[in-house]
């Protein structure tokens, strides 16, 4: 009989192991547990594409359901995230609250409500979000539970939206000391837009959390894990290749996991050596499109050129020898180094080198960078 395949390469899937947060998510869990004068109530977690954001968010939200609280779930993107709050605020507040009793809350009732309050183009959005969740936290701060809004892609939201919502949230949560606690993703760039905007005050006080690499232990348990949990094992040094593999990237952990798991005749017994070369050779395949690609295509000409440069390298690069091959001196080389370290596309390997983040970048760049940079100069 063929077992599921326990794996999950795709965006925003929940692993089948969620390895190596386990820090990170009892912070989160007691700051829910002790209220909004913990640190970590308004959270943000910061990664490179495909490093586990969104899964944190799924899993902060689960501990908040756990503890029984409510939970919002949203997007910054597409702009009008704030509107979509409130509706969910709305919603919320019919399903759970008693505003008939409220007196504060009648001006409200009238056009917080269903389709009249979204067609209404007199109601000053952010008013009615601050209103509502107010009215929302105060509700729930009765019954000693809370709320969860959980808002990912932050880095791509519209920076007077995250302005009102940042201002808003300041308002409940800090001043009010009401119980709706807050956590975001984001890409990276988050940072010098928050640090170049004096108003976004509000996300400036979060919490930050970088979503890194896996270290080799959590790897290795976000891998042999779920084979286990079929009753299956894989040979150790199968692991360690494995491991060796992903690079602690969360994304081609799940990848190498999945075709290893497809590549062995009983998964549920044994995956070997082989089953592994197979699957990393398929991983390596994917991860250029799935990733890589999307990534590159961000980047400006001059990062595309420094990547280049160092894919001439078997192993980690000089700077000075980039420098080199781009004709540029230091200062400016160093600059797109920084650029590239915080796009999560290199990292630093000490002694004025600089190595791929992922390692499959090198191949890919290799096979792919000619036609990437002769078919996409501009985008
Ligand atoms: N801690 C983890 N352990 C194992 N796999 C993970 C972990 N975090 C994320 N993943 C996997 O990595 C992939 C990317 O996760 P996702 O949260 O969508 O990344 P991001 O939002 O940062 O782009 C998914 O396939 C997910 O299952
Ligand atoms: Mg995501």
């Amino acid at each position: 009989m063929v077992e599921r395949n326990p794996f999950s390469p795709t965006f925003g899937a929940s692993p089948p192991v969620l390895a190596g947060r386990d820090e990170i998510l009892e912070d989160v869990d007691d700051a829910l547990e002790t209220g909004p004068t913990h640190p970590d109530y308004t959270t943000l977690f910061i990664g490179v594409r495909g490093a586990g954001k969104t899964v944190m968010l799924n899993a902060v939200e689960d501990l908040a359901r756990q503890r029984g609280w409510l939970a919002i779930s949203d997007n910054a993107s597409p702009t009008g995230f704030v509107g979509r709050l409130t509706t969910s605020v709305a919603h919320l507040l019919e399903e759970h609250g008693t505003p008939e009793k409220d007196p504060r809350f009648k001006g409200v009732t009238a056009a917080g409500f269903g389709v009249e309050f979204e067609l209404d183009p007199s109601t000053d959005t952010a008013q009615s979000f601050r209103a509502l969740l107010t009215e929302l936290g105060r509700v729930l701060d009765q019954r000693g539970t809370g709320l969860i809004i959980t808002l990912d892609e932050f880095q791509s939201g519209d920076l007077d939206e995250i302005r009102q919502f940042g201002a808003v949230l300041q308002h409940v949560t800090r001043r009010e000391q009401l119980p709706v606690a807050f956590a975001g993703a984001a890409l990276a760039q988050i940072e010098e837009t928050l640090l170049s905007d004096d108003v976004a005050t509000f996300l400036q006080r979060c919490s930050r959390y970088d979503i890194d690499r896996l270290d080799p232990q959590a790897t290795e348990f976000a891998i042999a894990g779920p084979i286990q949990q079929r009753g299956g094992t894989i040979d150790e040094q199968a692991l360690t290749t494995a491991v060796e593999a992903t690079s602690g990237y969360a994304f081609m952990v799940q990848l190498v996991g999945f075709y290893s798991w497809k590549a062995a005749p009983d998964p549920t017994a044994v995956v070997t050596a082989d089953d592994v070369a197979v699957g990393i050779a398929e991983a390596e395949r994917r991860i250029g499109r799935l990733v890589l690609a999307p990534t590159w295509r961000s980047l400006s000409d001059v990062d595309r050129r420094f990547l280049i440069a160092m894919a001439r390298d078997d192993g980690p690069s000089r700077i000075t020898t980039v420098a080199e091959r781009l004709e540029v001196d230091n200062g400016y080389a160093g600059v797109y180094r920084h650029r590239l370290i915080k796009a999560g596309m290199i990292i630093a390997a000490g002694k004025g080198r600089i190595d791929f983040a992922q390692h499959s970048t090198r191949q890919w760049l290799r096979n792919e960078a000619a036609y990437l940079a002769a078919n996409f100069p501009d985008d």
